[in-house]
């Protein structure tokens, strides 16, 4: 049996002293009102490796404490992240609904574009939400995006979508019961930069050419001309092999893995595991695509902290915030030599 999770909260004014009062033992979040039935101290820091930190608290504090302003202004190279999605049943770790919702994201737009560098980038995960109690999708991700957008004078470089053919129906009433909508099964991934030039180089993340492709290659003959699209495809470009294909926008990737590591070291630890982990290789496409090794990501959802393990095992520095200590003390599982 899993316990119960523990989010922390930071007090609006947080002191940067990293001995602050954490959490009563019994779990009362009062802890942050200051009236604890019991407290413990801890630093914010829940761990670290040879490339990153793994930082405990609310991202909205974290990022204001001064001593990650410095260490964090105009040096971040990426922003990946997915932030808890505007559900319409408060759940899980407590997603904010409406127009709460929208406001608490557009909050973070201005103190993003402080955090990154020049040509730094920011990716928003963001997920379908449906109405309460109706087969209608909700409006509000979009809202937010856009909004969000919009305060921080983002340029749009690109949407992504994210299909994972492995999805369960959902949502299950509208899908297996009544059978009036069909299972959602994609999330869109937002691309904005400060710039209309941010880092970027799809060379990093080539597909390995498909089987015909790969005959083409070795056969070398090929019907070059016009093609129904209009499009004049010459023969000396098309046959010319770049290590593999140009990927689309459109990522497949079935959330199946096991994470086996990761779950291993939640139940040997009894620990609550993330219940909206990302595939890696979503995480791992991105950091290809848009950093280079030694440059920094940020990840401030970290949930089970998909990203720094990705960002670590690509060789780039990473820091993560996650509120919720069970979430944050299960992502240890992901980094084998974490203190
Ligand atoms: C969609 S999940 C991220 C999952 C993550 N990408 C992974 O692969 O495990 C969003 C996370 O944001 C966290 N969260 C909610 N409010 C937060 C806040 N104010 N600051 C930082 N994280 C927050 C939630 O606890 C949740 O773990």
């Amino acid at each position: 049996m899993y316990r119960r999770r523990r989010r922390i909260r930071e007090p609006a004014h947080a002191s940067p002293n990293p001995q602050r009062i954490r959490m009563s033992t019994s779990g009362n979040q009062n802890a942050s009102r200051g009236a604890p039935s019991r407290q413990i101290y801890s630093p914010p820091v829940a761990f670290k490796t040879a490339l990153g930190s793994s930082i405990i608290g609310e991202a909205e504090h974290v990022l204001k404490r001064p001593k990650y302003k410095k260490d964090l202004e105009h040096k971040v190279d990426l922003i990946f992240t997915s932030p808890p999605f505007p559900l319409n049943k408060r759940k899980k770790y407590g997603n904010k609904q409406g127009e709460e919702y929208v406001k608490w994201l557009v909050g973070f737009a201005s103190l993003f574009r402080t955090l990154l560098k020049p040509k730094g980038s920011i990716v928003l995960e963001l997920g379908n939400a449906w109405e309460h109690g109706l087969p209608v999708m909700s409006t509000l991700a979009l809202e937010a995006l856009l909004e969000f957008r919009k305060k921080g004078d983002f340029f749009l470089c690109q949407q992504f979508v994210w299909h994972n053919p492995a999805r369960l129906p959902s949502p299950a009433q509208w899908v297996n019961v009544e059978r009036i909508r069909v299972k959602d099964s994609y999330t869109h991934l937002w691309w904005m930069a400060s710039t209309d030039r941010p880092h970027a180089d799809n060379r990093q993340v080539l597909k390995k050419y498909s089987d015909s492709m790969e005959k083409l290659l070795v056969r070398r003959s090929y019907n070059n001309g016009k093609r129904p699209s209009e499009h004049n495809i010459g023969k000396k470009s098309f046959l010319k092999n770049n290590a593999g294909a140009i990927p689309s926008n459109m990522i497949t990737l079935a959330n199946t893995q096991s994470n086996s590591s990761y779950l291993n070291y939640c139940r040997a630890n009894d620990l609550q595991p993330h219940p909206a982990r990302m595939p890696m290789g979503l995480a791992e496409f991105f950091i290809k695509f848009l950093t280079e090794p030694g440059m920094l990501v940020l990840d401030p959802f970290a949930g089970s902290n998909t990203t720094g393990a990705a960002a670590e095992a690509l060789g780039r520095r990473w820091f993560s915030i996650e509120p919720t200590e069970d979430y944050v003390q299960g992502s240890k599982g992901r980094f084998p030599k974490a203190q």
